[in-house]
């Protein structure tokens, strides 16, 4: 079993009867739904998901777990979801599957959040993955300067045939290439006040259990107190 299988399975014990859970994006909250998807079938258990992308809510149909959207639940008791980065002190990167909007928003009006991540992904300073940044298309160039104006390296992220990739909000990705950043949240608010920034991948103070997967010595969970 791989590391992203391993937490994936393990994140999925936290999800009881009759929750509304936030189902993540990604290739290691892929196994974690495939779990649910599992105990469903197997145990009888019955949730309600809350998809953060186009390609979970597939997966997740895919496996006869009912669906909701945001709009229409009450709150969502918990969600478990990948992450990009994850600093020593427990802040986040996420996005690099483009799902970064809709993951802000479910995890936003989650009563838990949880982020399952092989041990690659725990760094000191968040920054070597590059920074995804959702912007609507209008004025990107613009933006893009701005950013490139500030040492932001970024880039519009584009599919194989050199067209920008277009999120499931039909916005662009542009990935800073920032090496370190040495304050996430006066970043954030930065990026929180640029007009035509719709999200970005800061995901600061939001994760209350981080499930790691490590080679030596298995799954490690650690509980975030702030
Ligand atoms: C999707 O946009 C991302 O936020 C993912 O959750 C994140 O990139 C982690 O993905 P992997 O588990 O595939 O590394």
């Amino acid at each position: 079993m791989n590391l992203k299988q391993m937490v994936g399975i393990e994140s999925a014990k936290y999800v009881k009867d009759g929750m509304i859970v936030g189902l993540g994006t990604g290739s290691t909250a892929y196994y974690m739904v495939e779990e649910i998807g599992r105990r469903m079938k197997e145990e009888g258990l019955h949730i309600t998901g809350v998809t953060t992308s186009k390609a979970t809510e597939e997966q997740a149909l895919g496996l006869g777990i009912p669906l909701k959207s945001i709009d229409e639940v009450s709150h969502v008791d918990l969600t478990i979801d990948g992450a990009d980065e994850i600093s020593a002190d427990f802040q986040g990167t996420k996005g690099g599957g483009a799902a970064l909007l809709f993951e802000k928003i479910v995890a936003s009006y989650s009563k838990e959040v949880i982020w399952i991540v092989d041990e690659s992904k725990m760094v000191n300073l968040l920054g070597k993955f590059p920074l995804p940044v959702e912007v609507i298309p209008y004025g990107s160039e613009q933006l893009l300067k701005k950013f490139n104006n500030k040492q932001y390296n970024g880039k519009i992220r584009l599919q194989e045939d050199g067209t920008p990739l277009l999120t499931d909000s039909n916005n662009y990705i542009i990935d800073l290439h920032l090496e370190a950043i040495e304050n996430p949240q006066e970043l954030a608010t930065w990026l929180d006040h640029q007009v035509g920034v719709v999200e970005h991948g800061l995901f600061l103070n939001i994760v209350n259990r981080v499930i790691i997967g490590t080679s030596s010595e298995g799954v490690k969970t650690i509980e975030v107190t702030r």
